[in-house]
């Protein structure tokens, strides 16, 4: 039931510091450290390259997690595209563990990959919104998203969920490692710091809602650009504009712009900037101010410490791995604002499927 919203995106948006706190109760309880199952930790420990597949919005999500498991693990982590990795299967590590994102737990060309998978008898853990769902029952090992049904075509609190559960499965895994870096992270105290954060972002809807009426109600395209794991939030971020908006957007590498596609910035394109990494965050910016000296308006969406005066949308700070959890927050409430502003089904878009179970 969507209770006093129009629509169920706007609702699920809405669920999602409630979602990071359960996910803290159901992982951690009481205890300081997550509380998982040692096998899958075990299984996790002995391999020698992790492999992440998913599709759409899982895939985004896997691309973040990637960054997670090799920062605080040590442990080279791949992400594929589940529909090119069932039928073009690159060489493997000779000791693979596979990860499978999937908020249905249903998605055939995921399944494929799983099928492959398990007639090699690899290890895998499915990470899904559906107990008992297809991809979970097949899978050597599952965990739950616990972000309760999501009913919007759109995906967006199964997307920070699965971001989530990444991270913790990477804080217990690198513990296990014996990794500093996984020491060191406190991803306990950092989910609920993205929880506060993220309800701070959606209690300035009038102003994120100002932002689309202003740039992004009537250009055709537009364009998300970051570095890193800004870059990675970029593709979901464009992801969710086009798919209920309609506007043809594109996330991309904010240096590789320059490499040809800078061709298509025009008097008025909306180029919008993730800014939350140190080390990239003047990069960015440069490029943002290439793509302003062609004509765009150019939008920042950028963590509190690395802002300045003239930027769009400030994120609380929180741990450098985590940001992905509140930069995105902001680029679902422009596609919703956009899509309502048009006049469009939010929770309907065209074409499409909440589930996608043909191959
Ligand atoms: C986009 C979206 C889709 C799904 C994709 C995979 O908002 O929802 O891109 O992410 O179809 O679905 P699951 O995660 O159920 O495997």
């Amino acid at each position: 039931d969507k209770g006093a919203y129009p629509f169920y995106m706007l609702k699920e948006i809405d669920e999602q510091p409630a979602v990071m706190r359960k996910l803290v109760q159901e992982y951690f309880g009481d205890h300081d450290d997550p509380q998982i199952d040692e096998n899958l930790i075990k299984a996790m420990a002995d391999a020698d390259h992790i492999y992440i597949v998913g599709a759409g919005t899982s895939y985004h999500a896997a691309l973040v997690g990637a960054r997670i498991f090799e920062r605080l693990c040590g442990i080279p982590t791949t992400v594929h595209i589940s529909s090119e990795f069932a039928y073009e299967q690159p060489l493997l590590s000779k000791k693979p563990f596979f990860i499978f994102l999937s908020q249905s737990g249903e998605t055939a060309d995921s399944r494929q990959v799983l099928v492959n998978v398990n007639a090699h008898k690899w290890p895998s853990l499915t990470i899904t919104n559906v107990d008992k769902s297809t991809l979970s029952r097949e899978a050597t090992f599952t965990e739950l998203l616990y972000a309760g049904p999501e009913i919007a075509v759109a995906s967006t609190k199964a997307y920070t969920a699965q971001i989530a559960v990444e991270a913790i499965l990477a804080k217990a895994l690198g513990e296990y490692l014996g990794k500093d870096a996984a020491k060191k992270f406190d991803v306990k105290h950092q989910l609920g710091l993205v929880a506060n954060g993220m309800q701070s972002i959606t209690d300035s809807k009038k102003e994120i809602e100002e932002v689309a009426a202003r740039y992004l109600s009537k250009p055709r395209n537009a364009f998300y650009i970051g570095r890193g794991l800004d870059w990675s939030v970029s593709l979901e971020a464009a992801l969710k504009l086009k798919e209920i908006s309609y506007v043809q957007a594109e996330g991309f590498a904010s240096g590789e712009l320059k490499h040809g596609t800078i061709a298509l910035i025009e008097k008025g394109t909306p180029v919008l900037g993730i800014i939350t990494q140190d080390r990239t965050a003047g990069l960015t910016r440069s490029n943002l101010d290439e793509t302003r000296a062609r004509g765009a308006n150019t939008i920042t969406i950028v963590s509190r410490h690395l802002s300045q005066e003239d930027d769009t949308i400030i994120l609380p700070d929180v741990d450098e791995c985590l940001t992905p959890l509140l930069s995105v927050v902001p680029a679902q409430l422009l596609a919703y604002y956009t899509s309502l502003g048009k006049g469009l089904d939010v929770d309907k878009p065209r074409n499409l499927a909440k589930s996608v179970t043909v191959q």
